[in-house]
């Protein structure tokens, strides 16, 4: 016992010391530097749609679109966290009025988007234009230049994903205003979509593209048929009817950062409990169900959001049939090393 303490005062009397030479020594009241597992400070969240549908309304109402940067968003804000929806990404509501225009610009930070309600707003990713509609799933790469244009008659509300948290965490920040409000247009719409877009067949000669992913959108209707497809398989225990997005070229995760998945979770369903570290976020586009996430319980319908934390135990059931969408962090964890699951 002595020891220790001698040992304590000794580590307190060298740190003064070390500190002018910026460099120090474990101390014995300092907190334990591993943990058994996972301590996250990251929440598990419910977000209703009751509470977001008049929030939204009034930051249409209320709020200007901002040019060279701000968007009109509402932040899904983890109540662990200083910032974010997770420890490594950002979900903001977009909503864009008719006759708007999202100004262009570029950032290090990967973004999806994943058209919630509404259509006519057409975005463009480095010069190729695509109109978004109900259901897309919309990538901009990172250092893409990107602007949005909603020529519709109603307002359109989009999930925004970024992982600015996992770039700020890599202290490696870029973002760049475009020289105009918005960037000159390809003259072929949809090019990615027309080359790698089925995910069986390809051109030959496609010029590769800058970026790892060759493919910059996933419409609604062939996400649904791949889905009608997969409902014909024997259902997974966990999740039922579950598909996750795909780079055409690799046949890896659409992005290096996050990952999305499309799930369908049928009425009668009770799926097996799982825990993984990374973090997700789901989001019900229609039915309605129950998930225990940790010990609490989350009774979702649509437009809810539910966000799960980092080596929680989570099981679903279904109640109606339901329509998911997920977004993680797994390529990044994957990429790492960091990626651990257990499944019961
Ligand atoms: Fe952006």
């Amino acid at each position: 016992m002595d020891i220790v303490t001698n040992d304590g005062d000794a580590r307190r009397a060298l740190q003064a010391e070390l500190a002018r030479f910026h460099c120090r020594v474990h101390q014995s009241d300092d907190p334990p530097l591993f943990t058994r597992e996972p301590r996250p400070t990251m929440r598990s969240v419910h977000w209703r749609w009751r509470d977001l549908a008049p929030l939204l309304d009034r930051l249409g109402r209320e709020v200007d679109l901002g040019a060279g940067g701000p968007r009109r968003t509402l932040r899904l804000q983890n109540p662990g966290l200083a910032e974010g929806t997770t420890h490594t990404f950002w979900c903001s509501i977009q909503v864009i009025l008719p006759g708007e225009v999202a100004t262009c610009h570029r950032h290090s930070a990967s973004a999806l988007r994943f058209i919630m309600k509404g259509n006519g707003a057409w975005t463009t990713v480095d010069g190729e234009h695509y109109a978004m509609n109900e259901g897309d799933l919309v990538l901009t790469p990172a250092g893409s230049w990107h602007d949005h244009v909603h020529r519709g008659s109603e307002p359109m509300v989009w999930l925004d994903v970024l992982d600015i948290s996992l770039m700020r965490l890599l202290q490696a920040t870029f973002f760049e205003p475009y020289a105009h409000d918005v960037q000159p247009v390809d003259r072929v719409p949809d090019r990615s979509w027309r080359q790698h877009g089925s995910g069986l067949m390809a051109p030959p000669r496609a010029a590769p593209g800058p970026y790892a992913n060759p493919l910059l959108a996933y419409p609604q209707a062939s996400a649904q048929a791949a889905l009608d497809a997969a409902a014909g398989l024997p259902p997974d225990p966990h999740d039922d009817v579950v598909l996750a997005y795909r780079n055409p070229a690799t046949g890896g995760p659409p992005m290096t950062t996050m990952g999305q998945q499309l799930q369908r979770i049928r009425a009668g369903f009770q799926g097996r409990r799982r825990r993984h570290t990374g973090s997700k976020v789901y989001y019900v586009l229609r039915g309605r169900g129950v998930s225990t996430v940790g010990d609490e319980r989350y009774d979702w319908e649509a437009g809810d959001f539910f966000a799960v934390a980092p080596w929680a135990w989570h099981a679903h059931q279904g109640l109606e049939d339901a329509l998911l969408f997920q977004v993680n962090d797994q390529p990044a964890l994957q990429a790492l090393g960091y990626y651990r699951e257990e499944l019961e």
